[in-house]
């Protein structure tokens, strides 16, 4: 495994492996790895090589009061964790080789990423599309892998990859959960033990909706319901928003004739924490996806 810290070398190398028709896979992190990052790492192992895992807590995606300074960075332990697995390239560039002093560009995806997240986190999305654009120039990857745990990073992905032919494919891998149910996250670390049990709570009224659909329940008013009950009956996690939304437009969903998400986004003590299941509604019987 070869660890890359400036944008020239990781250029080269990527431009080499273009030259010798080799299909490059990009995991775009910030680090804190954990089992979730570690699946894009292997799905991206069965179809690439070489695979560059980038590891970048990327400071345009915090907002000004939001976690930066102290989120997770656990380098050493990442590196150990990628190369076990075998990983080729690591690509973790210092802020100053992202974003060199007179940088002034941004990118964004319009319409998509002023609501849910985005609206929560102002600028936010720019962030992400800023960095994983200039991720996607570095190495030119033939598939780019994320998380369904991000849904709508996700989807503005794939808007900005389509509208600025990017090339990349871009591969999306299922959540990855502890055995309660929390979906895995780099944030999970600040939950003190407290916390942790309520935090099961996004995960449980993700799954009232599945029963409910189970049921035959196909109205999103009432799927909210049974949502919110489960979030109210839990004091320690306070909720940001809860919505049902077309799986394409990110529209607030009025039924579930499309594939939906359902969005949830909740602080459990002073964590933000978000998580989803879709709904696959495109196809006979409905299926729930945690
Ligand atoms: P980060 O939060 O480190 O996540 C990196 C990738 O791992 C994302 O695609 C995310 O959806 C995926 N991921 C996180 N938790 C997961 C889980 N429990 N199961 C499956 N996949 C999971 O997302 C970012 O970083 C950044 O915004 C980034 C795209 C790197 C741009 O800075």
């Amino acid at each position: 495994m070869e660890l890359i810290h400036t944008v020239a070398w990781m250029k080269q190398v990527a431009s080499e492996a273009r030259r010798n028709d080799r299909v490059l896979g990009l995991v775009p992190t910030m680090g804190a790895l954990h089992e979730g990052h570690l699946s894009l790492v292997r799905r991206a192992q069965t179809q690439c090589f070489p695979v560059v895992v980038s590891i970048f807590v990327n400071p345009k995606q915090f907002g000004p009061s939001e976690d930066f300074k102290k989120y997770p960075r656990t380098l050493d332990v990442d590196l150990a964790a990628l190369e076990r697995i075998g990983v080729d390239y690591v690509f973790a560039p210092l802020p100053d080789e992202m974003y060199p002093p007179g940088f002034r560009t941004a990118v964004s995806v319009e319409g998509l990423g002023d609501r849910l997240e985005g609206r929560s986190r102002p600028g936010h999305f720019t962030g992400v599309t800023t960095v994983v654009l200039k991720l996607f120039e570095i190495t030119q990857p033939c598939f780019a892998f994320f998380g369904r745990k991000d849904a709508q990073q996700l989807r503005i992905i794939r808007q900005m990859t389509r509208d600025l032919d990017l090339g990349a494919e871009i591969v999306v891998c299922p959540i990855v959960r502890e055995p309660d149910g929390l979906a895995l996250s780099s944030r999970n670390a600040y939950l003190a033990e407290n916390d942790r049990r309520a935090a099961t709570a996004l995960y449980r009224s993700l799954d009232a909706v599945r029963r409910e659909v189970g049921g035959g329940e196909r109205n999103p008013t009432r799927l909210l319901a049974a949502l919110k009950c489960v979030i109210d009956a839990e004091p320690g996690v306070l909720l940001d928003y809860a919505e049902i939304v077309d799986a394409e437009t990110f529209d607030r969903a009025v039924s579930l004739r499309n594939n939906c998400y359902v969005l949830i986004a909740a602080r459990v003590g002073t964590t933000r924490l978000i998580d989803n299941a879709l709904i696959e509604s495109e196809g006979n019987p409905f299926t729930v996806n945690m």
